[in-house]
């Protein structure tokens, strides 16, 4: 099992799923099904800062995860959220909602049955996220950090929103990912930090193809 975490913009979902395709891996977004769990909490009118409610709203809801990298998915009771879960009101409420420690305990629990179920008895995963590493799956055989400074992030984001046609103002991306950081390496709970036996990969200066080499690299080292 590889474990990629680190902050957003730094490339990491398309080169972990990239990485579990060359591998036949499956893929696992761990971010995807924290967004979802926040859909649900504004879908029921919740304040993702209200604590016990969001806490309720994520006992009751169901997000599935489908890991085929050729074709990943997340439903939110039953059905797609892919796209609106990237949207702008999911962004900003997502790191509140991910703080509250019963959230957690359920994803978690959840996410590894996935692992399980992708290693047993063959195969194998990539699982991206902010604790994956530290929390999730502390034993993984191979763990990645993936940083690059907050410019390089910041333009990641926007081109990334614009491709998808989404809202893209770049002071306003660059405020988002700044934010977003300081809440998930502040909170109390599985704060996002690079595990002690992780390896660091800055991707300011590299591409995709480059960074995917790196990946490839490490797997090749550690067997
Ligand atoms: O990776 P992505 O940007 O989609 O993640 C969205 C949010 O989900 C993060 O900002 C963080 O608050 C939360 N998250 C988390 N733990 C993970 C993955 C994501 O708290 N393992």
């Amino acid at each position: 099992m590889v474990a990629v975490d680190g902050p957003s913009g730094t490339g990491k979902s398309t080169a972990a799923r990239r990485l579990a395709g060359s591998l036949g891996a499956a893929y696992l977004d761990t971010g995807a099904m924290y967004r979802a769990v926040t859909l649900a909490v504004l879908r029921a009118g919740r304040e993702p800062t209200d604590q016990e409610a969001v806490a309720e709203v994520a006992r009751r809801c169901r997000v599935e995860m489908r890991t085929d990298p050729q074709h990943p998915g997340v439903t939110l009771d039953g059905v797609d959220v892919a796209s609106e879960i990237r949207g702008a009101a999911v962004t900003e409420a997502v790191s509140a909602v991910s703080a509250v420690a019963e959230v957690r305990e359920i994803m978690v629990a959840q996410q590894r049955r996935l692992i399980t179920v992708a290693t047993t008895p063959v195969g194998g995963i990539v699982v991206e996220g902010r604790d994956v590493g530290t929390v999730v799956s502390p034993e993984a055989g191979l763990k990645v950090y993936l940083t690059a400074s907050s410019e390089a992030r910041a333009c990641r984001r926007s081109a990334q929103d614009a491709a998808a046609g989404r809202e893209s103002d770049p002071r306003r991306v660059r405020a988002d990912v700044t934010r977003r950081d300081s809440l998930d390496s502040n909170r109390g709970i599985a704060p996002l930090r690079m595990a002690e036996d992780a390896v660091l990969v800055d991707t300011t200066e590299l591409d995709l193809e480059q960074v995917l080499r790196r990946l490839h690299d490490l797997v090749a080292q550690r067997g």
